[in-house]
């Protein structure tokens, strides 16, 4: 136990160094930045992650980190997945690449596309966890507003069918930027048509790999279609009315969608604590037609819920094994046969169970990595949805509860013997324990997540 008290001290100290001050609508916020090396700025789902983390510790941080993201939400609703922290250039694409003061207030700058929308579980568990009455509740109000407008906002503008799940438009968005289950759709992206000042652009000013090696990272390619897309969209002036429509990349991610039916019940939840029941009836019955819709995207021939390609008109399913094949769970949308098939897989040694489970790709899919990004690596956040997607399943099957507790003393232990990495190498190749950390370390969602599953365990 007191092992433990020492790694939440160092996780604490992790959030802490990597908080600075900004000054946003003239006022002075204090916010984490996911890391001091490369990522500087503020990114919509780290913050979120954080902010449940720092409610454990300091909860005036906690709503700080929440106020200082909802002040670069756009008039429309957007609210984007990077908030850019001005007097910072270590990172690339940089601010005025986006183009987007036009849509945000008081010059703030951000980018134009979004990222799961993690913010109204965030808020939820804030509400959940914070004790002081007062606070928490001017707190609460002072985000709702802004909440239910981005909501409305990706109901509006991501399901134009009506269909109950969202389109993403860029691999960003899916918070999973380079995983192989965007290969197939990428690819249709002919390099030959992206204007060569983009490629020499990415080529003169991409900072990434500067930092790391180039092998754990995103290709040389698979940037140039990133930053074509940015540049894609901006000519059509961020009109997503336009960009649904017109992208080369559209997908109802099954990860994303997740995480939205799973917000919109936080939202819904938060909405009755203010008895405003009308308003919390809509979200709730986004939430269960989001969960229908998850449950019918699984395949019976791959065993698995699929990302649906939704590019131009198509409308194709993509069967490949990652992680968030697990995700429904997180949103309770799964049958009961479809639950005994994840468990199945998730205890697999040739797919999901490595020594660091849970890897980003199944390690026998033929495109895993154990080094590239989000192709093989094992990363904290996702493993917290999988540990609270059984935590929901609890009562519908035995042993449920029991994998959701061992699969976070897993999870632990991989930040207990590396430290607070963004990612690690899931595979026990005979390589020491300490040198399984990857990407940048001192990462602030690797702290966050350690403290809410440390909490969860005591
Ligand atoms: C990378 C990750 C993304 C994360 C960001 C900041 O781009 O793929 O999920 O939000 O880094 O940590």
């Amino acid at each position: 136990m007191q092992d433990y008290q020492a790694l939440l001290n160092e996780a604490k100290a992790v959030l802490q160094r990597n908080t600075i001050t900004v000054t946003v609508d003239g006022k002075p916020y204090e916010r984490v930045i996911p890391s001091r090396d490369y990522y500087v700025h503020q990114w919509l789902w780290d913050s979120a992650g954080i902010a449940m983390g720092l409610v454990h510790s300091n909860e005036e941080a906690a709503f700080n980190e929440l106020v200082s993201l909802v002040a670069g939400q756009w008039s429309n609703g957007l609210i984007p997945h990077i908030i850019y922290n001005p007097d910072e250039s270590r990172y690339y694409p940089p601010a005025d690449q986006w183009q987007t003061t036009g849509f945000t207030r008081n010059g703030i700058k951000t980018s134009g596309i979004t990222d799961p929308p993690l913010l109204a579980i965030a808020a939820e568990y804030i509400w959940n966890h914070a004790s002081d009455e007062q606070k928490k509740r001017d707190f609460i109000r002072k985000v709702l507003p802004s909440l239910m407008a981005y909501h409305d906002h990706l109901k509006r503008y991501r399901d134009p069918e009506d269909c109950g799940l969202l389109t993403i438009v860029h691999p960003w968005e899916s918070g999973t930027d380079d995983s192989p289950r965007w290969d197939s759709i990428l690819s249709r992206i002919d390099l030959n048509m992206i204007p060569t000042n983009i490629k020499a652009d990415v080529d003169r000013n991409r900072k990434d790999i500067r930092y790391h090696d180039s092998q754990e990272r995103p290709t040389e390619d698979d940037y140039y279609r990133y930053i074509y897309l940015i540049e894609l969209f901006k000519d059509l002036s961020w009109d997503y009315t336009k960009i649904i429509r017109e992208s080369p990349f559209a997908v109802k991610d099954i990860l994303f969608n997740s995480i939205w039916e799973r917000a919109n019940e936080a939202l819904a939840g938060l909405l009755l604590t203010y008895g405003n029941q009308e308003e919390a009836n809509k979200y709730q019955q986004r939430a269960e037609e989001t969960r229908k819709a998850l449950t019918n995207t699984w395949d019976e021939a791959y065993n698995q819920y699929c990302d649906i390609d939704v590019t131009q008109g198509n409308h194709r399913p993509i069967a490949v094994p990652t992680n968030a094949m697990f995700m429904p769970l997180y949103a309770g949308a799964v049958t009961d046969q479809q639950l005994d098939i994840l468990l199945h897989r998730l205890s697999q040694a040739d797919e999901f169970c490595t020594a660091y489970p849970v890897p980003s790709t199944a390690i026998n899919y033929r495109y895993f990595d154990k080094d590239r990004y989000w192709r093989g690596p094992t990363w904290p956040i996702t493993n917290f949805f999988i540990i609270e997607g059984l935590k929901r399943c609890r009562t519908r099957h035995k042993n449920v509860d029991q994998r959701a507790k061992l699969l976070a003393a897993r999870t632990i232990q991989m930040i207990r013997d590396n430290g607070f990495w963004e990612y690690f190498d899931p595979i026990d190749d005979g390589t020491k324990a300490n040198e399984k950390g990857m990407g940048f370390n001192s990462f602030s969602w690797t702290a966050a997540i350690l403290i809410q599953l440390l909490n969860m365990t005591k």
